[in-house]
């Protein structure tokens, strides 16, 4: 099983990507396989809606980090979107990202392409109550399902405005090997 960690956080010690190491790691104990990405790191500009992708079944004319991505997910069998709650949403990077993937609509066959393929998604917050951005989290998973994957838990970690603070909650962290251990 390979696993495909999407970190939206530009923090270096970020929350998102503490998370996404705690159910790697754990998954990696139990035999599986993966990687982080970092997108704030990487070259990602926005979808330009040039229309190359409805003419080139699915394939996006821009030569940027995406490409990579695009390969990683394909390559993957379970992808951790994770992305920080900026003003109850996520952030530009991971939306960047999500609209990407707009190209995949594009393919003839995105819809088998992703049928054994699941996402979950971890985000993390300070205190904002989570029925305030749970609506935008729920909509990036619908994304997903709509694309054909297979959509997971969505679990949400608050109380993190302290980089790197999620690695000092035992209960986050219960959380989050529970999910390694149900991939
Ligand atoms: C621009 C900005 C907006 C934020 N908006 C919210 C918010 O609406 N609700 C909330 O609970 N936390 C908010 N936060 C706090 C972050 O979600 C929180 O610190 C998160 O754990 C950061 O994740 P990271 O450590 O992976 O970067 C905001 C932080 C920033 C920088």
């Amino acid at each position: 099983m390979k696993i495909l960690g999407i970190n939206a956080s530009p923090r270096p010690d970020s929350n998102v990507k503490a998370a996404l190491e705690i159910v790697l790691d754990e998954a990696k104990s139990n035999g599986a396989d993966g990687e982080i990405v970092n997108v704030n790191s990487l070259t990602i500009s926005a979808c330009q809606a040039d229309g190359y992708c409805k003419e080139h079944d699915g394939e996006c004319a821009l030569n940027d980090d995406m490409q990579d991505i695009y390969k990683k997910i394909e390559d993957s069998d379970i992808i951790l979107f994770g992305s920080p709650i900026y003003f109850c949403d996520i952030t530009a990077q991971a939306k960047t990202v999500i609209d990407r993937l707009y190209s995949y609509f594009m393919n003839e066959t995105y819809g088998k392409l992703f049928a054994d393929k699941k996402v979950h998604i971890i985000a993390s917050h300070g205190a904002a109550p989570v029925e305030m951005f749970i609506g935008s989290l729920n909509t990036q998973m619908n994304v997903f399902g709509g694309l054909g994957f297979q959509t997971g838990e969505i679990i949400t970690l608050e109380g993190n405005n302290v980089p790197g603070a999620v690695k000092g909650k035992e209960d986050q962290i219960e959380q989050l090997k529970a999910l390694a251990a149900s991939l």
